[in-house]
């Protein structure tokens, strides 16, 4: 646990990743407050609204999803709001994700509406991801937090968990939108509850970006206002230019790197993120 003194005397910017990966979505009780955002229907950060679910998932189906059955991984799955909708379609699945609470909630559902799926409380940079796969999915911008080292050896995974011919679909966040996301301008702000806390508190949210090696590291400290205690959290994302996307997909093995606006296939989704789809050969 940190001091408020830690806090006033805290290095500026910090190194990118030195100061943790990422938001703590495994931890139980974060991971719980976390799954109440992807339900929620007033806004779109930890999924998207089911609204736009229902359209992505369509689009998937017709353009990513070979005729019924088909078998789908979903990495970084969250909850299962697109596995559920794939399985409702008459295909089967597996979605992996670290989150306990959005694990738990995505397997009472399928158990509950019966559909033929497989839920793996697991870390995609260790998990072993199976084979026989027709279509993979990694959406919402997930590859860009995993530095590209990292990035690399999932897609490697992936690639050999698919069948000859089977398909990629990715949803990198867009260069431009994590730039724009490190260059922002500190803020704090003061919470009776939320995502980093169940009890009042404020948070100091510092975003640098570093253009040589094209990465944004976001900072967040959070105090109790109780206490006093600081807790520090940190999130870098690692930004791709088209080209340097369909490199590291050619360099997992993927042939036929194909990208599109957005999951819908419309310009005007949310800006923030396109679909890169890629084939093994
Ligand atoms: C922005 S949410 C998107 C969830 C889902 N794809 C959706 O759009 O509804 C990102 C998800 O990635 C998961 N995640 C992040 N890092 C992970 C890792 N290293 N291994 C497994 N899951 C991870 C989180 O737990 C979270 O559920």
């Amino acid at each position: 646990m940190l001091s408020l003194l830690d806090l006033i005397t805290r290095s500026l910017p910090p190194a990118p990743w030195s100061e943790g990966d990422n938001i703590p979505w495994d931890e139980p009780a974060f991971s719980q407050r976390m799954l109440n955002e992807h339900l929620a229907q007033d806004h779109d950060l930890a999924s998207r609204r089911l609204s736009l679910i229902d359209s992505q998932v369509s689009r998937l189906i017709e353009t990513s999803i070979p005729a019924a059955p088909a078998r789908v991984l979903d990495l970084a799955c969250g909850p299962g709001l697109y596995l559920h909708r794939i399985a409702a379609a008459g295909h089967s699945g597996v979605g992996i994700d670290f989150s306990p609470a959005s694990i738990d909630h995505a397997r009472s559902e399928a158990d509950a509406a019966g559909y033929d799926l497989i839920y793996h409380h697991d870390d995609l940079r260790t998990a072993d991801f199976g084979s026989g796969f027709d279509t993979i999915l990694l959406l919402y911008g997930q590859i860009n937090v995993f530095r590209r080292t990292e990035a690399l050896k999932i897609l490697t995974k992936a690639h050999a968990a698919l069948v000859p011919g089977g398909k990629l679909v990715l949803e990198p966040q867009t260069f431009s939108h994590i730039r724009l996301t490190g260059q922002a301008p500190p803020v704090w702000s003061s919470h009776e509850s939320g995502l980093f806390g169940a009890d009042p508190h404020l948070t100091l949210t510092e975003s640098s970006w570093y253009e040589a090696s094209a990465v944004t590291t976001q900072r967040f400290y959070i105090v109790d206002a109780a206490t006093g205690a600081v807790e520090r959290h940190a999130l870098s994302s690692e930004a791709y230019t088209d080209e340097q996307l369909t490199n590291t997909l050619n360099d997992a093995g993927f042939a036929e790197v194909t990208h599109r606006p957005s999951l819908t296939g419309e310009e005007t989704d949310d800006g923030l993120s396109v679909v890169v789809c890629a084939r093994t050969a």
